[in-house]
């Protein structure tokens, strides 16, 4: 077995004993272990949800006393503490149905967007980054000044403009790759703090 495959293996079977619906819960909780992003009590906002991993993973940082909610176009199976809308993140008037959710601005938005794939690699590319740039969108109405963010995004020409218009809301813009990522798969995390407006 090739060592990505062994490692893919991995996590899918510690997903499965430790209770997690996908293996992407682990990408946040190293992405979290080393940024500290996520803490009691945050208002957490995690665009593009199904099937619940990192929703798994927010409800139980932020604790009793945090906010959670969700957003996806596909259904996704309940996870306690946390809201679950269905819809698209391009719907105008999602934002205002979060903040009205959440009480307040959000201090940390995450997303995990991603296309459907067509496997050809430009175009899923471009599609990737389009939903990450209107994620940013979101993230500039809703996250409160001094909020953090987590985009995923995957690697190509268009990758480097997105990071210039992060720094530009942002005081950090760090870009990871969590070991749970998949080496050969092309996507990225990118952490980002002090958001400035
Ligand atoms: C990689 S999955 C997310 C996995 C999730 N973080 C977890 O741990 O379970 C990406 C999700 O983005 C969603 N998505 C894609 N475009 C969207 C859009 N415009 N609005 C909302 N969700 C979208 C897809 O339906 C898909 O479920």
């Amino acid at each position: 077995m090739r060592l990505a495959d062994a490692r893919k293996d991995q996590y899918r079977r510690l997903a499965k004993d430790q209770g997690y619906r996908a293996r992407s819960a682990y990408k946040l909780l190293q992405l979290n272990n080393s940024y500290h992003i996520i803490k009691k009590g945050s208002k957490v906002v995690d665009l593009g949800c199904a099937p619940g991993g990192w929703l798994q993973v927010v409800t139980k940082e932020v604790g009793q006393a945090g906010k959670v909610v969700g957003i996806d176009l596909k259904p996704v199976e309940s996870v306690a503490g946390a809201t679950v809308l269905k819809g698209s993140i391009e719907d105008v008037d999602m934002f205002e149905k979060i903040v009205g959710i959440l009480g307040s601005k959000a201090d940390v938005i995450l997303s995990d967007l991603a296309p459907n794939v067509s496997g050809l690699w430009d175009i899923d590319h471009a599609r990737q980054i389009s939903l990450s740039a209107t994620a940013l969108g979101f993230a500039r109405q809703v996250l409160r000044v001094g909020g953090s963010a987590v985009f995923k995004v995957f690697e190509g020409d268009l990758l480097n403009e997105f990071r210039a218009d992060l720094k530009t809301s942002f005081g950090r813009v760090l870009l990871n790759k969590p070991s749970a990522s998949r080496q050969e798969s092309s996507e990225l995390y990118i952490v980002c703090l002090d958001f400035k407006q």
